[in-house]
C-alpha cells in the first residue's frame, strides 16, 4: 500500500498512521517527525528547518521534497509507505507524482482527516509527545495512563514548541493557504477518501480501514 494522510494540524495524522503502519507493515514517514530529529541533532537542515516551524510556516519545497524522496528510496518502501505531512504544497506533490511516476509506482489513496477547527485548537493545546518515541497523547481526549509518562516506553511527556496558542493559529492559517489545494488535486485523480477525523480514535481508524479494504486486526 502506497497511502498519504491529508488533514489539518490535530487531526489525528500521527495517531493513526501509528496504527495503520502495524496493519499494513509499512513504514511510517513523517516529515514533521524527521525535521523535529534533526533540530533535536541540530543538524543543518534542523538549524534551517527550525526557524520555520517555530513560527508555524511551512519549511521550503526545495529542503523538504529533498528529504522526504531521499527517504522514499530506502529499502523499507520497497512494498509501501505512509506518508504522514507530506506532501503539504502543490509543488510537493508535483515531485512525489514524478518519483513515483519515473518507478511505475502509484498512490492507493489519499486519506484526508476531517476535523473542525475549534476541535483542532483544543486537541493541540492538550497535546503531549514522549520525548524518545514520539508516541502522541492528550491530557483531555487520550491521556497517559501514569500522568506525565508515555504508556509505550515510560519516558517523559513534553508539549510541542508549535503548540502554543499563537503559532497553532498560525498554522491553521497557513494550512488553508498552502495545503488545502492538494485537497482537489488528489480528488481530482480520484484517490481522495474524506474520513471523519471527529470520533474516537478507534473509530476513524476503523473507518480508515475500511476505506482502505481492510477489516481492522
Ligand atoms: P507536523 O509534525 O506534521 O505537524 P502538523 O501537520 O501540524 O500536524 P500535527 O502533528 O500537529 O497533528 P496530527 O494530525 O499528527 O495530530 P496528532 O495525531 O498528534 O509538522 C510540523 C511542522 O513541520 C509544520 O508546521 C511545518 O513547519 C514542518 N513540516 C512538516 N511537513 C512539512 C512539509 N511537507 N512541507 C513543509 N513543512 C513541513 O493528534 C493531535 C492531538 O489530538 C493529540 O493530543 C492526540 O492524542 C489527539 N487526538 C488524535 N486523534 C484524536 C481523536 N480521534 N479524538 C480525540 N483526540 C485525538
Ligand atoms: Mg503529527
Amino acid at each position: 500500500m502506497r497511502i498519504i494522510l491529508l488533514g489539518p494540524p490535530g487531526a489525528g495524522k500521527g495517531t493513526q498512521a501509528k496504527k495503520i503502519i502495524n496493519e499494513f507493515n509499512i513504514p511510517h514517514i513523517s516529515t514533521g517527525d524527521i525535521f523535529r530529529k534533526n533540530i533535536s541533532e541540530r543538524t543543518e537542515i534542523g538549524v534551517r528547518a527550525k526557524a520555520f516551524i517555530d513560527n508555524g510556516q511551512l519549511v521550503p519545497d526545495d529542503i523538504t521534497i529533498d528529504i522526504c524522496l531521499e527517504r522514499l528510496t530506502y529499502k523499507d518502501c520497497e512494498n509501501g509507505f505512509l506518508l504522514d505531512g507530506f506532501p503539504r504544497t502543490v509543488p510537493q506533490a508535483d515531485a512525489l507524482q514524478e518519483f513515483l511516476s519515473k518507478r511505475e509506482l502509484s498512490l492507493d489513496a489519499a486519506i484526508n482527516i476531517v476535523v473542525p477547527e475549534d476541535v483542532l485548537k483544543r486537541r493541540l493545546s492538550g497535546r503531549r509527545v514522549c520525548v524518545h518515541c514520539g508516541a502522541s497523547f492528550n491530557i483531555e481526549t487520550n491521556p497517559p495512563k501514569l500522568e506525565g509518562k508515555c504508556d509505550f516506553c515510560s519516558s517523559d511527556l513534553i508539549q510541542r514548541s508549535d503548540d502554543s496558542l499563537e503559532t497553532v493559529n498560525e498554522r491553521l492559517e497557513v494550512y488553508k493557504r498552502q495545503t488545502q489545494p492538494i485537497i482537489d488535486y488528489y480528488s481530482n485523480k480520484g484517490l481522495l477518501k474524506n474520513i471523519d477525523g471527529y470520533q474516537d480514535i478507534a473509530k476513524v481508524f476503523e473507518d480508515i480501514c475500511k476505506t482502505l479494504g481492510r477489516d481492522p486486526k
